[in-house]
């Protein structure tokens, strides 16, 4: 809705300046996908793909599905591309509707927005730093505060499955108890049974064993250094045991970030890395590590800690001139302007000052610079505050890093 659109332009102009900040170029995937492409990487047993996906036929014949994830559609077009071509790990960023067939609620849509960066062909434990840090500073930026950052280790298929009979060993004795779901979860994905939120399997689901004390030799130290990663750069986080993410293709370190005081759709941003899903579909053995963030929930949490957006509209600068000199001459300001960045506009003609400003005040800008004979001779400007009408001479390179420093309310980005 037009009353939303500040909210939704400001959140997308800060992911496209952290994402150019950490090198995260932009790539824009279709919104449908073959449906196997999201059945095999996301995997078929996981609410996504059994419940979640809009599918359907196309007049071909062919299976299609509105994608509900990016992660799939990114190592897709990697592979379809050649990327591995490219100077690895590839930094890709994406922002685009996503779609799953969920209950509606409050933070919870069957169609939503979501930012994605994804870094692909390196397996250094430095590039989950990356991320994680990435996802942290782009909420922080954004003006959210009180955050809190889970971290755990799912393993990789080495050190999983061993886990997994240790886990059912666990769970075994107790499933009379358990939600009909985790019954099913047991025997078809039991990573799962650890997310669930029924109460009648919290207490079981909180005394499993930890995957961090299964993880193998290459697992246990990748997870060290992303700990001592995030310590390093001052990135407070909670390790969560119970934290294994809806979707099948990850391997070692997965994240969640989370509005304190958490609530059922509550999480802002997850990912993790997922260093067999490239191979999964066709490519060479490929690591990768990515997160995503749903934008109406970033929305939600900006309103519900009250960050004040700034103006979008910012008004411009209004450029007035006195006389032919200073005309040609305002000109030239204007563009240094709009090039330092600064929204500038100037009347036209030989209108006098006082029209001038009667337009800059109908416009309703709230500086004008004033360039007349005196001005171009001293090198200077007059600058104009309107509401109070007070006007104090300036020098004229002096005006664009005072706009820049934001110490006036002249930038219009
Ligand atoms: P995900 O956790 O399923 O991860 O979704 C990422 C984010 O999208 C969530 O944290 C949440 O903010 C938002 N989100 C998810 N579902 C909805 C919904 N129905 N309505 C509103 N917001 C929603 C992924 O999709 C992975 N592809 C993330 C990733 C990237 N992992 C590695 N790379």
């Amino acid at each position: 809705m037009p009353v939303e659109q500040g909210y939704w332009r400001y959140v997308e102009g800060v992911a496209a300046q952290v994402c150019r900040l950490y090198g995260y170029q932009r790539i824009d995937t279709p919104i449908f996908e073959e449906t196997s492409l999201f059945a095999r990487s996301v995997g078929e047993s996981t609410d996504i793909v059994e419940k979640e996906m809009y599918s359907f036929q196309d007049r071909g014949g062919g299976g299609l599905t509105l994608r509900p994830e990016g992660t799939a559609a990114i190592c897709r077009a990697y592979l379809e591309h050649g990327m591995h071509n490219l100077p690895q790990p590839v930094r890709l960023h994406y922002l685009g509707p996503i779609f799953r067939y969920e209950r509606p609620q409050a933070g919870r849509y069957r169609q939503h927005q979501q930012l994605g960066c994804e870094a692909i062909g390196e397996q250094d434990a430095a590039v989950d730093v990356e991320i994680v840090n990435l996802a942290w500073r782009f909420l922080h930026r954004l003006g959210l505060g009180n955050l809190v950052l889970y971290l755990n280790s799912v393993g990789c298929p080495r050190c999983r499955p061993g886990y997994l009979v240790v886990l059912k060993d666990h769970y075994e004795p107790h499933l009379a108890s358990l939600c009909p779901e985790c019954r099913t979860r047991f025997h078809r994905n039991p990573l799962r049974l650890l997310d669930c939120k029924k109460d009648s399997c919290q207490p079981v689901a909180d005394g499993a064993p930890p995957m961090l004390d299964y993880l193998c030799d290459s697992c246990a130290p990748h997870f060290q250094v992303v700990r001592e990663g995030l310590e390093m750069l001052g990135i407070p986080f909670q390790s969560n045991h119970r934290l294994v993410r809806g979707l099948d293709y990850y391997t070692k370190t997965v994240f969640e970030i989370q509005p304190g005081g958490g609530g059922a759709q509550s999480t802002i941003a997850g990912g993790g890395r997922y260093d067999g899903l490239i191979e999964e579909l066709g490519g060479r053995p490929t690591p990768g590590v990515g997160f995503a963030t749903g934008i109406e929930r970033i929305i939600l949490n900006l309103k519900s800690q009250g960050v004040a957006l700034p103006n979008p509209h910012a008004s411009p600068i209004f450029v007035a001139y006195l006389g032919e000199a200073a005309r040609r001459d305002a000109l030239k300001l204007l563009e240094d302007l709009r090039q330092g960045g600064i929204a500038a506009v100037s009347a036209f003609g030989d209108r006098s000052l006082k029209a001038q400003l009667r337009q800059a005040n109908a416009l309703g800008v709230s500086h004008t610079l004033i360039l007349g004979e005196e001005e171009l001779k001293t090198g200077t400007v007059l600058l104009r505050t309107m509401a109070q009408g007070k006007q104090e001479r300036v020098p004229r390179e002096a005006v664009l890093s005072v706009a820049r420093e934001g110490s006036l309310p002249l930038r219009g980005d």
